[in-house]
């Protein structure tokens, strides 16, 4: 394999170019140096600290697995027509994200003989017009469901999973429900668990230590990687190699660590939203996966110490080339309140060299003989010099090509980025008790048996509400 070779290995390192968020580059919305090294002794100390609990944390000790089980399970369904995870959050954005990282954009559309692997779906939403459709549309004989809840009650993803159970059972029959159903869940608690037991189902465990936000390297993510044809070993091969870059000591020479004190200075500076901006189609959902991680890792009410924290930096999933027609204006000359990470590729899949014509009109004519790669790559850099030329200050993560090891270094980065974040912050990184309140108020709004005093509370703060202004 290609990423056992250390020269291969090191030509797919990830860079981090920090300096367009530098005083020295930017002026006075820049960050000075002195700042970044007065922050090096707490780095270094979040470093320690994640080495020292990489078991109890568990993510970072996921490029060790075993994945045979994975690979066993996904070779058995890789003949059905369909694939359909059933999660949300963490139960699907990392889904959502390897798969328009590594597979063909038009996966789904491909005929059967260049696909040689199910068409994937991920249902993460409870809206009935999209339950109802994936019902209406997949033929159920040849379409095999994974649901994936870590806690085995959210309630989407419960809906979503008895909707399909019921359309099974209609359509197939009961005993046709082992072949159709994989659960993915804690190894020991939960209902998804009870439930999986009492039928007798193929069921995956999830390690009970790793949050949802950080489990894209688990069952939850490998698994429709697998199905779908992906080299999952490749994924964990760079997540290793992430790993290895994330732990230098030298905080100042390690992209996790440098890009986590850049954010923690610039969100000291009052920049409090951050943009995760990459050029590349096959890497949008990356940003979705990482507004999450950031989002919910870091937003948080409570320092360590129980004192009032409220921090965090709101993250913004923008798109280069499609939002330099958007959101930039904004970037750009709005209020100084945004750090922009931009993602660019070096070496894209394809080179597409833009054809020539019309040579009397120099508007269009400039563009032939010209690729594609060389006019997003210009873009990018295009768009980092009018924020830089405006102030604003900006990052570049520096992808040499888009492939399982990079893809799957960069999952890696980003995790230890935001661990070294939260350790900044001396929040918890790894609670979200803003999302439990919210899946509690839905137990509460739907009946569920234990939140009946919570209901009564819901119902009391809503007898508050004046009709005057609902117009
Ligand atoms: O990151 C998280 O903890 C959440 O986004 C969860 O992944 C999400 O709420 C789904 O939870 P579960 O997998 O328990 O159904």
């Amino acid at each position: 394999m290609q990423y056992h070779d250390t020269h291969w290995r090191t030509s797919m390192r990830i860079r981090l170019d920090v300096n367009n968020a530098l005083d020295h580059t930017i002026g006075s919305h820049g960050i000075s140096s002195a700042t970044l090294e007065a922050l090096v002794p707490a780095a270094q100390q979040a470093l320690v600290d994640i080495h020292d609990q990489r078991e109890t944390l568990g993510w970072p000790v996921l490029p060790e697995q075993d994945v045979s089980q994975i690979i066993a399970v996904a070779e058995r369904i890789r003949h059905v027509e369909n694939f359909v995870v059933l999660g949300i959050g963490g139960s699907a954005l990392g889904n959502i994200a390897v798969q328009s990282a590594l597979n063909h954009p038009f996966y789904n559309e491909l005929p059967r003989d260049k696909r040689t692997a199910p068409k994937l779906y991920v249902i993460d939403n409870s809206d009935p017009d999209l339950n109802a459709a994936l019902l209406e549309t997949l033929d159920p004989a040849s379409t095999v469901y994974n649901v994936i809840s870590k806690s085995g009650t959210t309630a989407e993803t419960m809906a979503s999973f008895l909707a399909v159970r019921d359309h099974l059972s209609r359509t197939l029959g009961p005993a046709a429900l082992k072949e159709h159903i994989i659960l993915t869940t804690d190894p020991k608690s939960g209902f998804v668990r009870q439930i999986g037991s009492k039928e007798g189902w193929t069921m995956l465990d999830l390690p009970p230590n790793v949050g949802g936000r950080f489990s894209v390297l688990t069952t939850v993510g490998l698994l429709s990687a697998a199905v779908t044809g992906i080299d999952i070993r490749a994924l964990l091969a760079g997540a290793a190699y992430g790993y290895e870059l994330a732990s230098n000591s030298d905080v100042l020479r390690n992209p996790a660590a440098l890009a986590a004190m850049v954010n923690h200075a610039c969100a000291q500076q009052g920049k409090n939203m951050v943009v995760m901006m990459p050029y590349s189609h096959h890497l949008r959902h990356i940003a979705d996966w990482f507004a999450q991680l950031w989002a919910e890792s870091l937003g948080k009410k409570y320092h360590l110490d129980g004192s009032i924290a409220h921090v965090g930096t709101t993250p913004i999933k923008a798109l280069g080339a499609t939002d330099q027609h958007s959101q930039v204006q904004l970037y750009a000359e709005g209020p100084f309140d945004k750090l922009v990470n931009f993602i660019a590729v070096d070496q894209y899949q394809h080179t597409l060299t833009i054809p020539g014509a019309y040579p009397e009109l120099e508007g269009v004519s400039y563009l032939g003989g010209h690729t594609f790669n060389e006019l997003i790559q210009a873009e990018q850099q295009a768009t980092a010099i009018a924020l830089n030329d405006a102030g604003r200050p900006n990052i570049t993560h520096h992808l040499p090509a888009i492939n399982a090891f990079t893809i799957g270094q960069l999952f890696m980065l980003f995790e230890m980025q935001t661990a070294i974040a939260g350790a900044l912050l001396n929040i918890n990184t790894f609670d979200q008790p803003g999302v439990e309140a919210g899946k509690v108020a839905t137990y509460a709004l739907l009946g569920r048996e234990g939140f009946a005093q919570r209901r009564e509370e819901i119902a009391a703060a809503r007898s508050r509400r004046n009709p005057q202004w609902e117009v």
